[in-house]
């Protein structure tokens, strides 16, 4: 096997959260309620009747973790904005003070060194917009747009990355097509739908970017590789359902201005045709990708496994997270490799990348051992290097988490964190994979 490389000098070393997940106070200072707020007081919606009420207090707390990444020696700092916070009805108003925690967090952030990376959508729509029909109105586009604009006069002159969406695949087929996320919805029909929209909020954010921005935006996408479990016709067709459907659905509109064949297949009749020029809009030049890496998958055909017909093998020798994933990372340096084959030669920031494994509820003398995130994190990286070694311009990596968080509907019961967090004192402790991670930034991966 080649050896190695190093990372490169200038490689971004860094962490990221969501709005939600950690920020508690959700309707402080004037906010409006999201969606999530309105899914987690739904009962029977959160494990555990979880909700983000209180979640990390990082609204009060942003300051203590501010200066806890800078003690981790984090270089860049990826969050996102609760568009909600800053526009109550998602439009129109705009909320001060709710603009004003971003600034404030951004200044905190730039004092101690760290380049923030945001966010504009980390799936938490104001309720006010999904009362209007949220992505399955087309005026959404307008509306995202004008939002996005408010952040980038707010913030451009410091914040230079920026991100339009978080994982819109997740947004569609957890939120309408399935319905465990906010907003619920289980509707074929309407998940393609969301999905257009909401990749032409992506387009319209971007145009306006080019007109009030002068730095970088990208496009965040979760993309999970898929294998087929043997070399038949039907387990390598349910494969490529499977691939055309998590991988390309997003990432073909975006940079190649087309949808993959295969949606029509699987979506039939509920597939709809759609304008030459919202194709145009959804293709607009972006500044890099964002890959949010956790897992692959194993396809073969099932005929009981409606509307893809394909479903995942279970890996016997592997390991599994608490989530259920399972730990493959060779998947990361092929998902590069495919991102760098199939969508050119864009530079590609990981933007998440972590394990949910069980972490006691509360630190021992300041101490939580986490022996599988560390060999994780450390496998993961190496497979980054791997990448990098063929050719991929990779430029930058944030774990998921930063913090012990709201793991969306499984409430707190998962743990990403590489920062342990206590949630009756609120107390932080950094993981063992937290203090790995310091050393490896400081040797700039030398210590792998
Ligand atoms: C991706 C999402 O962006 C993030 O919000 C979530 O917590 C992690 N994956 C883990 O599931």
């Amino acid at each position: 096997m080649k050896p190695l490389p190093p990372f490169p000098s200038d490689f971004l070393w860094g962490a990221a959260t969501s709005a939600y997940q950690i920020e508690g106070s959700p309707l402080a200072d004037g906010a409006g309620p999201s969606i999530w707020q309105r899914f987690a007081h739904t009962p029977k919606m959160m494990v555990g009747g979880d909700t983000g009420d209180v979640a990390c207090d990082h609204y009060r707390r942003y300051k203590d973790d501010v200066a806890l990444m800078r003690a981790l020696g984090l270089q860049s700092y990826r969050f996102s904005i609760s568009w909600s916070r800053v526009l109550p009805e998602g439009r129109g108003r705009v909320n001060e003070k709710g603009l004003d925690f971003y600034s404030r967090l951004v200044d905190e952030l730039l004092g101690n060194g760290i380049e923030p990376n945001a966010t504009l959508f980390h799936w938490d729509l104001p309720a006010a917009l999904d009362d209007r029909g949220g992505w399955l109105n087309p005026d959404i586009a307008d509306w995202f747009a004008d939002y996005a604009s408010v952040m980038y006069r707010k913030l451009d002159g410091r914040v230079k990355m920026w991100a339009t969406l978080n994982e819109p695949w997740v947004v569609t087929d957890g939120g309408y097509l399935h319905g465990a996320l906010a907003p619920g919805h289980r509707n074929f029909y309407e998940a393609p739908i969301a999905s257009h929209h909401l990749m032409r909020s992506h387009g319209r954010a971007v145009q306006a970017y080019r007109a009030e921005g002068k730095h970088r935006i990208g496009l965040v996408v979760n993309i999970e590789p898929k294998y087929p479990a043997s070399q038949s016709p039907e387990d390598l067709a349910a494969t490529k359902r499977a691939e055309a459907y998590m991988n390309r659905q997003y990432l073909e509109p975006a940079i190649h201005g087309r949808y993959p064949p295969e949606m029509q297949e699987i979506f039939g009749d509920a597939w709809p045709d759609w304008p030459q020029e919202d194709y145009d809009l959804i293709r607009q030049p972006i500044d890099f990708l964002g890959l949010n890496y956790y897992t692959r998958n194993v396809v073969k055909h099932d005929p009981q496994a409606w509307p893809l017909w394909g479903s995942p093998v279970k890996q016997t020798q592997a390991t599994y997270t608490e989530t259920g994933w399972e730990v493959f990372p060779q998947g990361l340096t092929d998902t590069l490799v495919w991102m760098k084959q199939h969508y050119g030669d864009l530079p590609i920031y990981i933007t998440e990348n972590g394990s949910a494994f069980y972490d006691p509820p509360k630190a021992h003398d300041g101490v939580i051992d986490d022996p599988l995130r560390v060999d994780y994190l450390k496998k993961h990286l190496n497979a980054v290097r791997a990448a990098i070694g063929q050719g991929v311009d990779v430029r930058g990596y944030y774990g998921w988490s930063l913090l012990d968080n709201l793991e969306w509907s499984l409430g707190f019961s998962k743990r990403f964190g590489m920062v342990h967090v206590n949630f009756e004192t609120l107390e932080r402790t950094p993981k063992a994979s937290a203090k790995l991670y310091s050393r490896i930034i400081a040797s700039n991966g030398g210590v792998l």
